[in-house]
Formats: structure tokens, C-alpha cells, sequence
């Protein structure tokens, strides 16, 4: 498995991560906690030590349930959670209603996007108790906030560092402006984005900015929520309350389209004896500038397919088949 810096940092961290949003159960259709212990022991064992999680996943359930599965092996790594989506209030920028994401065990409550130092420093208390640990290696501000400046919220990150709770400060969903804000203040360094073949935004801004200016880049959602993976037939069926099952881009019709895509990858992946999940992330992990890449699992097997991704090293020429097929796929949607 390949270490990549975070930022500036000093930190080093696998170029797969783990990424806890499904164990989380809420917008997944539910969680084994058993099953999900299991998944990240098998994680570490097959060497990530990058483990993503956040206060939103679950309601507090992901980090309850990683705090469970880290308890005697907090030293093997590398713990990267967030702030700023809370629901126990009224101030801040309204985000989404929960029940229209689907019912989760606090009820049905707005979510607001949060950056005060007050509101940080009580999430970070809340995520420290939660994850059975004193610090954070990472902390990351989940989605910006247009109501809070971002001077007073690196403010208090900057202070949360220098009190040894956080280790490295990272931002998520933000914008190469918003990152010149930050930096005014404090180093970032890691911008966390949502990047996989199919969702390639931030080629225009993030990922040049952040490569040119030493920041990690964290890919997330890099799999597009296991339809990258090989193992979405038009036959999957997804639970109640699992937010594929109403996502056009799962719908029958995109999914014949992508495995149509899947198809042009084989020869590559058999000439590397690897799954199409494993050549997926190898891709992933090969753009410029992008440095690590998080990915969901739910199960062991997911966890150790996904970490030997780690390993894998696709040629020049590799890397542009499959480029041009993932475009001839963008020009048919
Ligand atoms: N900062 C943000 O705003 C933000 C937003 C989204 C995600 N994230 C982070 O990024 C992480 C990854 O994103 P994601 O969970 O949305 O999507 P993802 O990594 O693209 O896909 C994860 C899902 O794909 C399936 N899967 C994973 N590995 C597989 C394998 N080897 N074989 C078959 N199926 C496999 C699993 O679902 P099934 O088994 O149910 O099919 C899994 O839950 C999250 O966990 C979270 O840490 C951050």
C-alpha cells in the first residue's frame, strides 16, 4: 500500500482510506455493527490506516461504531473526521430536512451547515467521545458556511490544533477561494471532494489548485456509490431508505451504459489480475494531483478488495483507454 503526505502535515496516510458513511446505516438502508467491525479490522489488517468518518454519518453512529472497531488499535491510524452539519439548532445555513433523505433514529430534523468556533469546539468534544480517542489526525470542515467567516472558523481550528485535539486541518466541498480564505489564517491540508470517473469537476478547479499549492486531495464517493464496481446488475435491488434506490443515475438504463464502459476496462484489468473495483481506484488514485482516494465498504471482502487497490500500477497507455471510454460514456448521458 503506497503512503501519501497529507498537505503539510508530517502525516503520512494510505493512498486508499476507508470511508465510513455507509456503516453509518442512515441513507444505506441500515448497518451490522458487527459486520462494519469487521470490515474496518479487515481494512487495517490489509494496510489502510486512512479511516473516514463524520459526525453526520448515522447521527453519531459511524463514529460510534469506528471508536468500537479502533478502541485497541488507535495507533494504526490515521483518524480523519468533520464538523459543520449539526442539527441541534436553528442558526447557520440551511442544508436539507432528514426525512427527505430518508428517517434516521433522531427523527425528522432540518440540518444546518455550521462553523462557529462554539458550535466546532462542541462537535469536536462530542466526535472525541464518540471515536474513544483524545485527538483527531484530520479535521475537516464537512460543507462551507456562507453566515460564518472563515477567519473565525480556521481561527478555532488553529487553536484546536495548537491544544493537540486535531493533528491537520482539511476542508471538504469548498472551492479554491474558499481555500485561499483558510489559508490566510493557517496551512489546509486537505481538500476532501466528491471525484470518480464519472463526477470530474474539480479538474477545473480543486485538483490544480491544491496540487500547485501542496494540499492532499481526498476523493470521495470514488466507486459513485458501487456502480463503478462491476457488481450493480440491472438486477440489484436496494433497501428502504438506501439513496440509490431513487438516484436516476442507478436506474436501469444507466446502469446497462456504465457496465457498457466496465466492458472496454476488462482487458485491462485481466492483464493486471485485478476486479474492475480494484482498476477503478488504480485510475483514481493515478490522476494528477489527486492523492488519496476514500472508499466505502460495508463488508471485509469490500475492505481488502478495495486496499489492494493500493498496489496496482497502470502504464500511460492504460490510463488513456480508459480515459477515452470513460468519455465516450459521458457523451452518451
Ligand atoms: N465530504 C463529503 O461530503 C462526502 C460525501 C460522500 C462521501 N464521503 C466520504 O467518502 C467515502 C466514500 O464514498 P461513498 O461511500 O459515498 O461511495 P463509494 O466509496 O463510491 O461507494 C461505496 C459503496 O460501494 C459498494 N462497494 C464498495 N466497495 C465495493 C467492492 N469492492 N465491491 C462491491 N461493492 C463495493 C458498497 O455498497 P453496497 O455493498 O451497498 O453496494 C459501498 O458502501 C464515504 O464513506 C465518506 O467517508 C464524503
Amino acid at each position: 500500500m503506497r503512503e501519501r503526505p497529507l498537505g503539510q502535515s508530517g502525516i503520512e496516510a494510505s493512498a486508499v482510506g476507508f470511508g465510513a458513511w455507509a456503516i453509518g446505516g442512515w441513507m444505506w438502508g441500515g448497518t451490522s455493527e458487527a459486520e462494519s467491525i469487521q470490515a474496518i479490522h479487515a481494512a487495517i489488517d490489509a494496510g489502510i490506516d486512512l479511516i473516514d468518518t463524520a459526525p453526520m454519518y448515522g447521527f453519531g453512529t459511524s463514529e460510534s461504531i469506528l471508536g468500537k472497531a479502533i478502541r485497541d488499535r488507535r495507533d494504526k491510524v490515521v483518524l480523519a473526521t468533520k464538523c459543520g452539519l449539526v442539527c441541534n439548532t436553528r442558526s447557520g445555513e440551511f442544508k436539507f430536512n432528514s426525512d427527505a433523505m430518508g428517517p434516521n433514529p433522531d427523527g425528522h430534523v432540518g440540518v444546518f451547515v455550521l462553523l462557529t468556533p462554539e458550535s466546532i469546539r462542541t462537535e469536536l468534544e462530542a466526535s472525541l467521545k464518540r471515536l474513544q480517542t483524545d485527538h483527531v489526525d484530520l479535521y475537516q470542515t464537512h460543507w462551507q458556511d456562507s453566515t460564518t467567516p472563515i477567519a473565525e472558523t480556521m481561527g478555532a481550528l488553529m487553536d484546536l490544533k495548537r491544544e493537540g485535539k486535531i493533528r491537520a486541518i482539511g476542508v471538504s466541498n469548498a472551492s479554491s477561494a474558499q481555500m485561499d480564505e483558510y489559508r490566510k489564517i493557517g496551512p489546509v491540508d486537505s481538500d476532501q471532494e466528491k471525484y470518480s470517473m464519472l463526477d470530474r469537476a474539480i479538474e477545473a478547479d480543486q485538483l490544480p489548485y491544491c496540487d500547485k499549492n501542496g494540499i492532499a486531495v481526498l476523493a470521495y464517493s470514488p466507486l459513485a456509490q458501487g456502480l463503478l464496481t462491476g457488481k450493480v446488475g440491472p438486477d440489484r435491488k436496494f433497501a428502504d431508505g438506501d439513496q440509490r434506490l431513487r438516484n436516476p443515475r442507478f436506474s436501469v438504463e444507466s446502469r446497462r451504459r456504465i457496465a457498457k464502459m466496465l466492458e472496454a476496462f476488462k482487458p485491462i484489468a485481466k492483464a493486471h489480475d485485478v476486479t474492475l473495483s480494484q482498476l477503478t481506484i488504480a485510475w483514481t488514485l493515478a490522476q494528477p494531483g489527486l492523492t488519496h482516494a476514500l472508499c466505502g465498504a460495508r463488508t471485509p471482502a469490500q475492505a481488502r478488495e478495495n486496499a489492494r487497490a493500493g498496489d496496482v500500477e497502470l502504464t500511460a497507455d492504460e490510463l488513456r483507454t480508459i480515459a477515452a471510454a470513460v468519455e465516450a460514456c459521458a457523451a452518451q448521458t
